[in-house]
């Protein structure tokens, strides 16, 4: 049931990562509410305030928020390494997280001076805990880990897409000498690449070959991909204030680059997805498939996007962003929680009352959630939420869909959380041997 080379002893309790897999499908939630509400005004403009309160409740309230409770979850089990008291630093990084994702995504809608504050407050303390905690427990570990080595640059480029995101939310309020359109400009590269990208390629190479029996990844994809784009990554940092020619060049080229980098992980997973050797469809198979093919789709955009013409490049880069958001990222994530709750769920009851008799296994716990039937109705969600990028017309449509997938996800993973509440109480009524 275990996979050989996944350490359990220093496991957390399961309301460490849970709280966070339990929270974050109501933002996505919120997210297609706020489609449906704002409609055409929010696809208009990714820089419109609603685009960008969706943008952070997806990037803050969703994906961030499930991406570090796996990682509650991964570092003990992929590299062994304990968490200092698990559950006092998952609740120190959870509601401020939580709030913090609220209120900027308010204060992006009624920009009031208090709520810049409060959110930039509880996000410096949430992503601060997150940072040091991870970066203490990282410190001592040299022995090359391939799930450690992307973690390192996801974390690096946390950092970095928090300081300039924080940066960009004073600049809305005071204004300050340096260039809000740069800014504006780098800081969701850093957010969608190193911190999200880099950590799910660390999760891909770590997990994929072991849970769904493939071959492993290519030893130079390993070993260049994520190291070889955050060198591109800095090197646009650095020359996007320079505005000459030639520096234009070196940008776009960069830009290529990361879109190609973006098209070489797709293509490599999908292989090796199609190379597996257990042929029974995977629950997380469905939407990581999904996923490869948005980046695959987000990365062509990306490589054609200097070629194209002037008057598309806004609907060309809002569908680059929905790809590689709501299509790549929100897709794999689907797939990581519908593979990680149940299997907690199982271990955790398994490991507490090994003798009870009435541990459902993860098969079992899996079956309620239908994830063949979401998955294809995601991804017509999908390329409804695509469409809309070009006829805004249909974005109320694409919301009330999103609005659907939110609810399945979120009532599927409550509902294994109220399995687990039911499993356990049976199985503490029940006499010891
Ligand atoms: C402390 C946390 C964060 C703060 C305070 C913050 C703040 C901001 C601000 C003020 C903007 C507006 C720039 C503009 O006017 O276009 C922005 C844009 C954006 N942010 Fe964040 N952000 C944060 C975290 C993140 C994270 C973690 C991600 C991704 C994983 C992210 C992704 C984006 C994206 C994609 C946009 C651009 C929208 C666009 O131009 O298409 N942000 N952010």
């Amino acid at each position: 049931m275990i996979p050989t080379g996944l350490s359990f002893q220093q496991a957390p309790p399961i309301s460490g990562p849970f709280r966070f897999f339990l929270t974050a499908p109501w933002f996505l939630l919120s997210a297609a509410v706020l489609l449906i509400v704002m409609g055409p005004d929010l696809m208009r403009s990714r820089h419109a305030p609603a685009a960008l309160a969706a943008t952070h409740l997806l990037t803050l309230g969703f994906t961030s928020m499930v991406m570090v409770g796996a990682l509650l979850q991964l570092l003990p089990v992929l590299a062994g390494l304990a968490l200092p008291r698990p559950v006092l630093t998952a609740r120190l990084i959870h509601w401020p997280l939580t709030l913090g994702a609220i209120s900027l995504a308010t204060s992006f809608l009624w920009s009031e001076s208090w709520l810049m504050v409060f959110c930039a407050g509880s996000l410096c303390m949430g992503f601060g805990v997150l940072l040091v905690s991870f970066l203490l427990s990282l410190r001592p570990v040299c022995a090359p880990n391939v799930f450690l080595d992307a973690l390192r640059h996801a974390l690096v480029g946390l950092a970095l897409t928090v300081g300039m995101g924080l940066t960009l939310l004073m600049m809305r309020d005071h204004g300050l000498p340096i260039s809000y359109e740069r800014w504006a400009n780098l800081h969701p590269q850093w957010g969608v690449f190193a911190w999200s990208t880099f950590l799910v390629m660390g999760v891909a190479y770590a997990l994929i070959p072991l849970f769904l029996l493939t071959p492993a990844y290519p030893k130079p994809v390993v070993r260049f991909l994520v190291p070889g784009l955050m060198v591109v990554l800095v090197l646009k940092t650095l020359i996007s204030g320079v505005s000459n020619p030639e520096m234009g060049r070196l940008e776009d080229g960069c830009n290529v680059v990361l879109a190609l980098g973006c098209i070489l992980f797709s293509s490599v997973t999908l292989r090796l997805l199609g190379q597996r050797k257990r042929k029974v469809m995977d629950v997380a198979i469905y939407f990581w498939k999904i996923g490869m093919v948005a980046l695959l789709l987000g990365g062509v955009i990306g490589l054609l996007l200097p070629w194209a013409p002037q008057d598309r490049i806004e609907n060309l880069r809002l569908t680059m962003g929905v790809l590689l958001l709501p299509g790549f990222l929100v897709a794999v994530i689907h797939g990581m929680l519908y593979k990680i709750i149940p299997f907690l769920t199982w271990f955790h009851l398994q490991s507490t009352y090994p003798r009870s008799g009435i541990i459902p296994n993860v098969r079992e716990l899996q079956a309620p959630y239908r994830v063949q039937q979401q998955a294809a109705f995601y991804g017509f969600s999908l390329l409804l939420l695509v469409l809309a990028c070009w006829f805004p017309s249909l974005s109320r449509g694409a919301g009330v869909l999103w609005a659907i997938d939110a609810w399945w996800l979120g009532s599927n993973l409550l509902g294994s959380a109220m399995t687990y509440k039911r499993v356990q109480k049976i199985a503490r009524s029940l006499p010891t041997a």
